[in-house]
């Protein structure tokens, strides 16, 4: 018997490595979170997201294509309307800019799966996820506008309904609607666990959907919570929901692999904005490598135990992966 135990003998050269590595990212695994805007030729770029844009759907359309081309196979796509109103209704316009960019997407481009985001917040005036009434974000009069939201969504062609509201009883009330209309193919990936995150910043800033009174505290999670965060997944389990979605990814790998352990569908985790920004901010400072630190933070993601992650990384990744 040897003395010492000597672990680096497989972590020699690259090859050693390789054969023992436990957790690989593939393109496969990526979901790629797009903005469409109203116009023509739009691609505004986001100020607190380098290289993510506010697209017009010709522009879409091209930036599909193009992460079609690198592998990554399926996109989420978020609204950006010019017209927002009180109980945003174009989220569920039959010609709303989601819709109609689900349309085109599914037209143009080929086996691209598209999921359509489904909220309220981006059209909303007020930028909450739902109606307001004496200052109080309503829940079943919210859920409501949702369903019909993801009607239209499936009705245009998304391939997925990812709804990320926060009201109680979405899973459910979204599943009957879509199985009255026909869509009993269509799954839903739950945005079941979502914090009420600073980490959220920058989308806001992407989607122009930052509350203009109060904050989110009323129905996204409470950041200190993990038990509660089992009991929103069993909840969403219950209803029918085909996949679970962590949110953020990386200040919650303990939530994700708590999910991952007592679930058996697949997981998916959101690396959302602020994750991506901080990344971003601190490697063009030349204070960190960002791609590495991007394949790390994504590989920590997937080693804590999902099967999907969405993130804005995708497209510039892909290549280095496949
Ligand atoms: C819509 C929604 C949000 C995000 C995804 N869907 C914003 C929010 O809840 O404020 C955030 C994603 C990100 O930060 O990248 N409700």
């Amino acid at each position: 018997m040897n003395l010492i135990e000597r672990p680096r003998r497989l972590r020699r050269n690259p090859t050693i490595r390789a054969l023992v590595r436990e957790t690989t990212l593939s393109p496969d695994d990526f979901v790629y979170p797009l903005f469409v805007c109203e116009g023509e030729g739009v691609r505004r770029e986001i100020g607190s997201m380098p290289g993510v844009f506010n697209l017009s759907i010709d522009e879409l359309i091209k930036e599909v294509d193009a992460a079609r081309s690198v592998g990554i196979r399926s996109v989420i796509l978020f609204g950006v309307p010019d017209e927002k109103d009180a109980v945003g209704t174009q989220a569920y316009a039959e010609d709303g800019i989601t819709q109609q960019a689900i349309r085109a997407v599914k037209r143009e481009v080929k086996d691209v799966l598209v999921i359509a985001d489904n909220c309220l917040c981006e059209y909303t005036d007020h930028g909450h996820c739902g109606v307001i009434e004496a200052g109080e974000v309503l829940n079943d009069p919210s859920v409501e506008l949702l369903v019909r939201a993801a009607i239209t969504q499936a009705e245009a062609g998304a391939d997925i309904i990812a709804p990320s509201n926060m009201m109680d009883g979405f899973v459910v009330a979204i599943r009957e609607a879509l199985d009255e209309s026909g869509f009993e193919q269509i799954p839903i990936m739950s945005y079941a666990v979502k914090y009420a995150s600073g980490f959220y910043g920058p989308f806001r800033e992407a989607a122009q959907s930052a509350p203009q009174f109060g904050d989110r505290r009323g129905y996204q999670m409470d950041p200190a919570n993990s038990r509660e965060a089992m009991r929103e997944a069993e909840l969403d389990y219950q209803q029918g929901a085909d996949m679970l979605m962590v949110k953020p990814a990386l200040p919650y790998l303990d939530i994700i692999r708590a999910v991952r352990e007592r679930f058996d569908l697949p997981i998916a985790a959101y690396q959302v904005s602020g994750e991506y920004a901080m990344i971003k901010a601190a490697g063009r400072l030349g204070w960190i490598e960002e791609e590495r630190v991007a394949l790390e933070a994504l590989t920590s993601i997937k080693r804590a135990g999902a099967d999907i992650i969405l993130t804005y990384f995708a497209r510039d990744l892909a290549n280095r992966l496949s």
